[in-house]
């Protein structure tokens, strides 16, 4: 049955979905990962397809940004479409020095200034992970494709404008590798719900030196992240990444 926010109908959805918070970016996903393409939502233009990569059937959904936005999506992916893989591919802002732009980061755990896993988990602080498994097949599909990844705490961000200009030392301080906006909330779904989920960022911002990629960067760094996280998930689904 569709919901508030998604028009598509029980079975529209695969099990399996990929997270851009641009729904600009989920259409070319889509178009440029997937066959057997059907636009599966349209609701608010966050877009949603649905198709198969390499024989595995996956959809991709874009969130919008932000904890709130993002975890409307996917508590609905999870609770009426039976999602059961969610994997955000964003961008991110370094916070450590030696990251350089264009670096591929896996979010091990997601810490975050924002409440929503307090509320579900009593006042108390929740250790939001990434599912080890998915953690696991994304650094070795990271391997084949001979791309280093870093392994770490990122940061889900309430304000992307935050007046705080001691954050970035705070968090480079305590090891946290980037900042996002999403990956704490998507987390803390997938535990409430039952789902498994990992977080796969690309780095767009130097938060140390203020350096930036420009949009053509961007572009084919978002598309390497993307084929990353797709081959973990054939892997973690026991199939082949090569020759389909
Ligand atoms: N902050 C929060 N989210 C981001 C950033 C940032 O600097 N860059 C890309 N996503």
């Amino acid at each position: 049955m569709p919901t508030p926010h998604l028009s598509a109908e029980p079975g529209d959805f695969a099990d399996t979905v990929l997270l851009p918070g641009d729904p600009l970016r989920a259409r070319h996903i889509a178009e440029r990962c997937f066959e057997d393409v059907q636009h599966v939502n349209a609701v608010r233009n966050a877009l949603g397809f649905t198709g198969t990569y390499r024989g595995m059937p996956v959809s991709v959904l874009g969130t919008g940004m932000g904890i709130p936005s993002a975890s409307i999506y996917t508590t609905e992916l999870v609770t009426q479409y039976g999602a059961k893989r969610l994997v955000r591919v964003g961008s991110c802002g370094a916070v450590q020095p030696g990251l350089g732009l264009r670096s591929v980061i896996l979010g091990v755990g997601a810490c975050t200034d924002s409440n929503v896993n307090r509320v579900r988990y009593g006042g108390m602080d929740f250790a939001a992970t990434a599912d080890f498994g998915l953690l696991r097949t994304a650094v070795e599909a990271a391997e084949q494709r001979g791309v280093e990844v870093h392994l770490g705490n990122v940061h889900s961000s309430d304000l992307f404008y935050d007046p705080r200009d001691e954050l970035v030392a705070t968090m480079a301080g305590m090891g946290v590798l980037a900042v996002e906006m999403e990956a704490a909330g998507i987390y803390g779904v997938a535990a409430e719900h039952g789902a498994r989920a990992l977080t796969v960022l690309t780095v767009s911002d130097q938060l140390v030196t203020g350096e930036r990629v420009s949009a053509d960067d961007r572009q084919r760094t978002f598309d390497d992240m993307v084929d990353i996280a797709l081959d973990g998930l054939l892997l973690d689904a026991g199939r082949p990444v090569a020759g389909g």
